[in-house]
């Protein structure tokens, strides 16, 4: 069996509807494991597990808001029912508010934080308490942010949350390890999805590009192989551990 295998594994991917959360879907299926695919928008998460499915992989898309603990709720008790019990779990959604901290509303604060930093915690939580009661191992992936670890202007909130996240994964790890729950986070350098695509296309975002060592934005799969790293057994000795994959931005020349 190769190394990153996920056969027999279920996993949940956050966020799953669009950009590097139906790559993860993807990627996941193809590994092997059951994905359950959880959006606000099912319809186009459903979209995505339709060509998992017809590529002989196994999905089911379930409706979430990850600010809603009680949509977490159903969704969980949904996914198990349907699937069984999650062993993998990517927390992916994630929302941006564009702004320079002197204009920015409290209002974007608050929606980057509860999407970004509240809305991981709270079904990491849901099913850890499942794995805990079970005896169950599981697994948990946080989608951080080299602006959790590095700052730039006009992300102020995005990146509080995202040094948040990296914090959470520590904390977690450190708590959990003695459950057999293993929490890393992996960092992704700019990868342009519906997020940032249109700042990309400025010339300001072309010469972020041109600041990035390697030259290039990420290719979405250039995540594959840190994510099943991660998400397989091949990481079995890796917790509270955050992967960067930004080909060498933070690195970059002062
Ligand atoms: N693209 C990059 O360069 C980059 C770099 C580093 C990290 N990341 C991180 O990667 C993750 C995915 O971003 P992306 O670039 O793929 O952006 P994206 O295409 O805009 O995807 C964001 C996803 O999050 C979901 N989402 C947002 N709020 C949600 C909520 N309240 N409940 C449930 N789902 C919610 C959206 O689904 P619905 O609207 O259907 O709910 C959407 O599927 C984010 O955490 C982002 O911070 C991205």
């Amino acid at each position: 069996m190769p190394a990153f295998s996920l056969a027999n594994q279920i996993a949940i991917v956050t966020g799953a509807s669009s950009g590097l959360g139906a790559h993860f879907a993807r990627v996941l299926a193809e590994a092997g494991a059951k994905v359950a695919l959880l959006a606000r928008r099912k319809r186009l998460a459903e979209e995505i597990a339709a060509e998992i499915d017809a590529q002989g992989g196994h999905a089911i898309a379930f409706a979430a808001d990850v600010t809603d603990r009680d949509s977490l709720h159903q969704a969980l008790h949904d996914i198990e029912e349907q699937i069984g019990i999650p062993d993998i779990l990517v927390n992916n959604a994630g929302a941006h508010a564009g702004d320079m901290a002197l204009d920015l509303k409290p209002e974007d604060w608050d929606a980057v934080l509860e999407t970004n930093l509240k809305g991981a915690w709270l079904l990491t939580q849901q099913l850890a308490q499942h794995w805990v009661e079970k005896q169950h191992p599981g697994v948990v992936i946080n989608i951080a942010s080299i602006l959790g670890i590095g700052v730039s202007p006009g992300v102020m909130p995005y990146a509080v949350s995202k040094a948040g996240l990296i914090q959470m994964t520590k904390a977690l790890a450190l708590e959990w390890a003695r459950y057999g729950i293993r929490v890393n986070a992996l960092a992704p350098g700019y990868f342009p999805t519906d997020l940032n695509k249109d700042f990309f296309a400025t010339p300001a975002g072309q010469a972020v590009v041109k600041r990035i060592p390697m030259r290039r934005l990420g290719a979405l799969e250039d995540l594959d192989g840190p994510l099943l790293l991660l998400a397989s057994p091949a990481s079995a000795y890796m917790t509270g551990s955050v992967i960067t994959v930004d080909g060498g931005h933070l690195v970059a020349t002062l």
